[in-house]
């Protein structure tokens, strides 16, 4: 059956123009239609207008929106939401003082994770994972990017991309599987790191690409990771398996990752604590999306990205939760936008956009993705009446968000 939704006090995020992805000066731009009724129909987004048109109600089912505003659903372009266990020790060890790279050098962050993931059953790691799956669905996310990366050998990468897709015949988001075997370097290939690039290329990603488990490959590009070389490598060796890249780069250090990212075509290049001028002047013109992860530097007190120069650059700007156990344990991507405001000075208005179609566009998925727009999947929530959209933003940690539609379908909760 169709849906109504109707007496909607303000839609927010509408697109009639279907746009790629928002850039510059445009994301702080955005149409709003106060006083609304919209329809779904066969989960896809079938009109909206005013109330004084409104539609008969007859042959609908019908949500009465209360005067709340409907907000298109996050699209959260980078997570790594499939782990096992949790690190509370190591946040532990960062209290007392420890930095994470001085973490993931005495064998935590990423191979703790690994060893964990490696002990725990493919049945057990999707028990867990859609534990947290829940938790963001009721956040207002509709569509994610979920990266392997915590096996770290071809058996267990595999085992970690089989529940990605568990997860996506099983729950109502949108699943983008993103396969990250060089996310570190295991401890048996402490010095051989070449090697390990050598397995990641010529056995790890034909046997991904032969169970067709993944549509893109990641590499962490950073100081004590990997190398601009390898992950040259790793991203060409993808290409030719039809994967496109995401890359995590200059988190750490400004690792050049930025400027492979853009030659090598990249869908984005994530995280960017550590840019400049060059990051800046190599990503205009390019397709490739500066995705941000605020949470990320909130939890490791790292400097925030410069995402008003950016902007001001006429880049299109994405924020992602980058969900993890290690630097980033929340996939709240409406915390990230509030983050986003208080720490980069984006606007409510930019920051939806980045945290919506930008990050549809970060997964390639902005032509159906990302905004209120005919034709486009109906993935929206609807807050409790708000004095303003802004508010949102502001009052971050009010619960705010009463009903969610996820493929034109009511979630209940
Ligand atoms: O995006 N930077 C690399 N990977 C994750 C952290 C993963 C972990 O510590 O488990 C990130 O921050
Ligand atoms: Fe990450």
């Amino acid at each position: 059956m169709a849906l109504l939704v109707k007496n909607i006090g303000t839609i927010v995020g509408i697109d009639r123009n279907c746009r790629e992805r928002v850039c510059g000066a445009e994301m702080d731009c955005m149409e709003r239609l106060d006083n609304a009724w919209l329809i779904a129909d066969n989960g896809i987004i079938k009109g909206f207008g005013p109330m004084s048109v409104c539609p008969d109600s007859e042959g609908y089912e019908v949500i009465d929106a209360a005067s709340g505003m409907l907000l298109p659903s996050y699209c959260d372009s980078h997570t790594h939401i499939v782990y096992a266990g949790s690190r509370e020790q190591e946040f532990l060890d960062k209290i007392h003082g420890l930095s994470y790279e001085q973490i993931a050098q005495r064998g935590g962050g990423i191979l703790n994770s690994a060893d964990r993931l490696h002990a725990t059953s493919e049945d057990e790691l999707f028990r867990q994972a859609m534990v947290r799956i829940d938790e963001i669905i009721a956040m207002g996310t509709g569509a994610v990017e979920i990266k392997s990366g915590y096996g770290l050998t071809t058996e267990d990468e595999l085992k970690m991309l089989r529940v990605i897709r568990r997860i996506s015949d099983s729950s109502p988001l949108t699943v983008k599987a993103t396969f990250l075997g060089a996310h570190a370097v295991p401890k048996e290939f402490k010095g051989r790191e070449d090697e390990y690039v050598d397995k990641v290329c010529n056995e790890m990603i034909p046997a991904v690409a032969a169970e067709n488990l993944a549509e893109a490959v990641d590499v962490f590009c950073d100081r004590g990771f990997f190398t601009v070389e390898q992950t040259r490598r790793i991203v060409s060796r993808g290409a030719e398996f039809g994967l496109k890249a995401k890359i995590h780069a200059n988190e750490l250090d400004f690792s050049g990752g930025v400027q492979l990212g853009v030659e090598m075509g990249a869908l984005s290049v994530d995280h960017l604590e550590s840019s400049g001028l060059a990051e800046i002047e190599v990503l205009k013109g390019s397709k490739t999306m500066a995705t941000l992860l605020p949470g990320a530097a909130f939890f490791l007190g790292m400097n925030y990205p410069p995402a008003r120069d950016m902007i001001a650059s006429g880049l299109a700007v994405a924020l992602a939760s980058d969900y993890n156990p290690g630097s980033s344990p929340s996939g709240n991507m409406r915390f990230v936008t509030s983050l986003a405001s208080i720490r980069m000075k984006m606007t409510p208005t930019e920051a939806l956009w980045a945290s919506t179609l930008n990050g549809a566009a970060a997964m390639g998925i902005s032509e159906r993705y990302g905004s209120i727009t005919e034709g486009k999947v109906a993935n929206f929530f609807i807050t409790k009446p708000m004095p303003s959209f802004e508010f949102f933003t502001y009052a971050y940690n009010t619960p705010l968000i009463e009903r969610i539609v996820l493929n034109g379908r009511e979630v209940k909760r």
